[in-house]
């Protein structure tokens, strides 16, 4: 088995005791390629990360590969023709991130709504002077109406924070999924019409060829100038030079973004130039207790697969 990253000592273990573990020795610096392409020549199983690029030459230089274990839900930087050519299993880790990457979502929109960070700033600044009736007004959430757009798991979990909030819920997918309606009383929309109605519009999408590049100028001018745009989901879904240009413009009123189409982004980022944004670097998913858990299922996953046993969390 190779690892692309030291992952937390629970996983470790688990991978340590069924079979022989290469691992890539660093916590904050991902693997080069070269060790990559060499570390993988003679395994069975890679167990890797977002900031692996897993193409068909990765695939290639393994010839004995049989199993890739994501620790993350996404795997948009995984090759899956390449891999299914070879008949090799891909895993992820759903579920376990659910509620923590819906905190984050709600964390971002009501900060960029309530300029939580601009006012924090403004007193870092020494710039806070006498409270006036006006003085760093934002938008309300709370009655307001919410928007998802890819409302899978994170989007309902995102959508039923919404209901403690009074919300009125709206969501899009490729197609209407009658149990969001029911279970938590989102309506389907379009995604024009979403844009046009939602106060707050939350993106839970995955990176797919289909959902690249879906907001862009046209989209954001259908929005409110009072709305709030916020992604949590893969900066590409965004094309992110026609979102500084909106937030200049003022329409949308303001974003939360947890990622981006480059990742990392450095502070010369033309994002940062602007005062209506709230900006994480990729940390939806980031609470002690979550990383563990993902970490541990991607251990369990890619053992699993190997053994032959069963595991619920086959990419189909
Ligand atoms: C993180 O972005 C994930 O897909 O788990």
């Amino acid at each position: 088995m190779f690892i692309t990253r030291r992952l937390p000592d629970p996983a470790m273990a688990i991978l340590h005791e069924h079979g022989t573990v290469t691992v890539w020795d660093q916590i904050e610096t991902p693997i080069p390629r070269e060790a990559l392409l060499r570390g993988i020549a003679d395994v069975e199983g890679l167990l890797c990360l977002i900031t692996d690029r897993i193409d068909a030459e990765v695939i290639a230089a393994a010839p004995r590969l049989r199993a890739v274990s994501i620790m993350a839900v996404g795997y948009d930087n995984i090759d899956r023709a390449a891999l299914a050519a070879r008949g090799i299993t891909l895993t992820n880790t759903p579920d376990v991130l659910t509620e923590t990457t819906a905190d984050l979502a709600w964390a971002l929109l009501l900060a960029a709504a309530r300029r939580v960070v601009e006012g924090h700033t403004l007193i870092e600044r020494g710039a806070w002077g006498p409270w006036h009736p006006m003085q760093m007004v934002g938008q309300d959430i709370y009655g307001r109406v919410l928007g998802v757009v890819g409302a899978g798991r994170i989007g309902q979990a995102v959508l039923r924070r919404g209901r403690g909030f009074g919300m009125r819920l709206l969501y899009h997918n490729r197609r209407p999924n009658p149990a969001i309606a029911t279970e938590l009383g989102a309506e389907y929309r379009s995604l024009n019409d979403l844009l046009a109605e939602s106060d707050a519009v939350v993106v839970t999408a995955p990176l797919t060829a289909e959902t690249r590049g879906m907001f862009g100028a046209t989209q954001f001018a259908l929005m409110k100038p009072t709305s709030i745009f916020v992604n949590v989901a893969r900066g590409p879904l965004v094309r992110e030079a026609d979102l500084v240009a909106a937030l200049r413009a003022g329409r949308p009123w303001a974003a939360g973004l947890d990622v981006f189409e480059h990742e990392p982004i450095g502070p010369d980022h033309p994002l940062l130039t602007l005062p209506n944004v709230v900006l994480t670097p990729h940390i939806g998913s980031a609470s002690v207790a979550t990383r563990v858990r993902m970490a541990t299922l991607a251990a369990e996953n890619l053992v699993a697969v190997l053994y032959g046993r069963p595991t619920p969390n086959v990419v189909a």
